[in-house]
């Protein structure tokens, strides 16, 4: 029996008259790199905000470890493991990189009631112990005293992973980590990501750089118009007939030379 960390079943999110998700059936096993693609507007979003309590499923199961997670609140949920990062990079500016981290770090409180603690309380040296580990994990360490404002955006994705992953979670749900970064920093990134699996995680991206997805995934399912259109391998997905035509147009060529990276890249990095 395969030991998922996160399973639905049917999962559908409607808004109006939209199915942005539509009886989404998604696995993410235990300890494994699972990717979801799709093209803009494909709902792929939609199905982090729908796992994590961000929007309301309107149909469906979502588990996570075993449980049932539907009726809890985000915060509940990220309680239990399930982290996530944000599309749209949202750093505290005035905080250093470090206490970005720390404000993540503690669990389930308020983040405006953090932020009195952080000045107020002194820090558990278990909590500042997984903020070192995360900076380390993402390459930060050199970083961690200066303001989000002055690192180039390559350098401030990478805060937000690390924000995600000084919670420690179970598994970590990325959306769009790679976004703005050039093909050098997304490889650097997905080599970082990979190394979350050596620490009890299970990892969930989604990105439009192919290459990166291609080369760091296990597992890939590929989302049109709120449904699954198609998934397998890396190496499977980029051949399906199906998700070449959701991609035709000027993203089909991007599929074909980011399959030929990706292949490229794994054979450099050793990986799959
Ligand atoms: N809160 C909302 N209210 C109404 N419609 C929404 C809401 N959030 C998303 N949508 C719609 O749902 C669909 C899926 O959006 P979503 O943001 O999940 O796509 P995506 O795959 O993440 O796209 P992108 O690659 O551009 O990030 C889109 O048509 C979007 O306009
Ligand atoms: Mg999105």
């Amino acid at each position: 029996m395969t030991d998922n960390i996160l399973e639905t079943k049917g999962l559908t999110v409607t808004f109006g008259g939209l199915n942005a998700n539509d009886s989404v059936n998604l696995n993410v096993p235990r300890g494994k790199f699972v990717g979801l693609i799709g093209p803009n507007g494909a709902g792929k979003t939609t199905f982090i905000d729908a796992i994590t309590g961000y929007v309301p499923m309107s149909a469906g199961t979502a588990t996570f470890a075993g449980e049932d997670i539907g009726s809890l609140k985000p915060h509940e949920r990220a309680e239990r493991g399930l982290v996530r990062t944000f599309q749209s990079l949202e750093l505290f500016e005035d905080l250093s990189v470090r206490d970005n981290l720390l404000v993540a770090a503690y669990p389930t409180k308020w983040y405006s009631f953090i932020l009195d603690m952080l000045y107020m309380t002194p820090k558990d040296q278990e909590t500042e112990d997984r903020v070192n580990w995360a900076l380390d994990i993402m390459g930060l360490t050199d970083e961690a005293d200066a303001m989000p404002t002055d690192l180039p955006h390559g350098r401030r994705k990478l805060v937000g992973v690390a924000r995600a992953l000084a919670a420690k979670p179970d598994l970590i749900l990325l959306d769009e980590p790679a976004a703005g970064l050039d093909t050098a920093e997304s490889q650097k990134l997905g080599q970082h990501l990979r190394e979350f699996l050596d620490h009890d995680m299970s990892v969930f991206l989604i990105d439009h750089d192919m290459g990166l997805v291609l080369s760091v995934c296990d597992y890939i399912y590929v989302l049109d118009f709120g449904e699954i259109i198609a998934e397998g391998t890396p190496a499977e997905v980029r051949e399906d007939p199906a998700v070449k035509a959701a991609y035709l147009g000027a993203e089909a060529g991007d599929v074909q030379a980011a399959a030929a990276e990706a292949v490229v890249g794994a054979q450099s990095s050793g990986g799959e």
